[in-house]
C-alpha cells in the first residue's frame, strides 16, 4: 500500500481530524505506524526529549538526518515528515533547498516543516517549487524561544493574533500542504482553520484544527518531570519502565534471574564449576 502522500492527507482530511505523532527512532515508528497515526514527524524535539537540552536550538542537520534515517526504517503505512533543525534554513532559501533535500535524499522523508509565517513565505515557495512539500508551523514557534521570551502561548492580545493570522495565510498562500498551530487560544486556531483551506494540525491550540499532533514521549508518560497542561498522558511508561528495571535489580541481587531457562547447556550437560551462584 505504501506510505500516505499530501495528496492522501487533503483527501483523509476532509472527512476525519489528522493524527499526528513524533518518533526519533525506528522502535517508536513502528509504534506509531502500526496505530494507524496519518503522519509521523521527527520532531527537533528530539532535542529535548533523546538529548536533554532545554529547547531544540541546539539540533543540528546531521542529527536530523540520522533520526529521520531512522524513523524512515520503522515507517510502512504513515506519512514521514522531518523538521529542518534551527538555522538550516533561515540564512537563506538555497541553504533551505539543500538542507530539505538532505531530509528527503538521505533520510527518506517525504516532507519538510519548519517553523515561520510570513518572513518564511519566499522559501517555502522556493521549496515547493521544486518538489518538495512542505508543513509550515505558526504561532508558538520553539525555535524562536529567545524572541517569545519563553514557551508562551502566543496570538493572545487583538494585534498577535492579527499577526498568527497572518501568518497562517502566507503559508498557505506559498504553498505549504499543511500548518501546525501550536500554542495558542482555541478560538484563533478555530478562526484559522475556518479560513484556511490546507490541513491545521494544532498543539496546544485546542479541538477545533482539522488534526492533532502530540510528541510521543509526552502522550507515553515518559517524562513525568514535564507536564505541560496541552499534553494528555495516555500511558505511564515511566513508572512502567522503572517498576520494571527495579524488579530486575531485585532478581539479580537475590540471584532469581535467570535461571536455566535463560541460561545455555553445553553438550553433554554442565560440568563441575567450583563456583556456583546459587548452588
Ligand atoms: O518538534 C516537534 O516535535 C514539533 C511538534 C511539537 C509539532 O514541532
Amino acid at each position: 500500500m505504501g506510505r500516505l502522500t499530501t495528496l492522501d492527507l487533503h483527501r483523509k482530511a476532509d472527512s476525519e481530524r489528522l493524527v499526528m505523532i513524533t518518533a526519533y527512532d525506528a522502535t517508536m515508528a513502528r509504534w506509531v505506524d502500526r496505530a494507524g497515526a496519518d503522519i509521523v514527524l521527527v520532531g527537533d524535539s528530539v532535542g529535548m526529549t533523546v538529548m536533554g537540552h532545554d529547547d531544540t536550538l541546539a539540533v543540528t542537520l546531521d542529527q536530523m538526518v540520522y533520526h529521520t534515517r531512522c524513523v524512515a526504517r520503522g515507517v510502512a503505512s504513515a506519512h514521514l515528515t522531518a523538521d529542518l533543525p534551527f538555522l538550516s534554513y533561515q540564512v537563506s532559501a538555497e541553504d533551505a533547498l539543500r538542507s530539505a533535500g538532505r531530509l528527503i535524499a538521505e533520510g527518506g522523508a517525504q516532507s519538510v516543516k519548519l517553523e515561520g509565517g510570513a518572513p518564511m513565505a519566499a522559501t517555502i515557495a522556493r521549496l515547493v517549487a521544486i518538489g518538495i512539500p512542505v508543513m509550515a508551523h505558526v504561532g508558538l514557534t520553539p525555535q524562536s524561544v529567545h524572541a517569545m521570551g519563553g514557551f508562551r502561548v502566543q496570538g493572545r492580545s487583538e494585534s498577535e493574533a492579527e499577526g498568527v493570522l497572518r501568518d497562517a495565510l502566507a503559508v498557505e498562500e506559498a504553498g505549504a500542504f499543511s500548518v501546525v498551530l501550536e500554542g495558542m487560544p482555541l478560538d484563533l486556531a478555530a478562526e484559522i482553520t475556518q479560513r484556511l483551506s490546507i490541513p491545521t494540525i494544532g498543539i496546544g491550540a485546542g479541538p477545533h484544527c482539522d488534526g492533532q499532533v502530540l510528541v510521543c514521549n509526552d502522550l507515553l508518560g515518559m517524562n513525568s518531570q514535564f507536564a505541560p497542561r496541552f499534553v494528555k498522558r495516555y500511558a505511564d511508561f515511566e513508572g512502567a519502565a522503572v517498576a520494571a528495571m527495579n524488579e530486575f535489580a531485585a532478581e539479580v541481587r537475590s540471584g532469581q534471574f535467570p535461571t536455566l531457562e535463560n541460561s545455555f547447556q553445553r553438550k553433554g550437560g554442565p560440568r563441575a564449576v567450583s563456583r556456583l551462584y546459587g548452588g
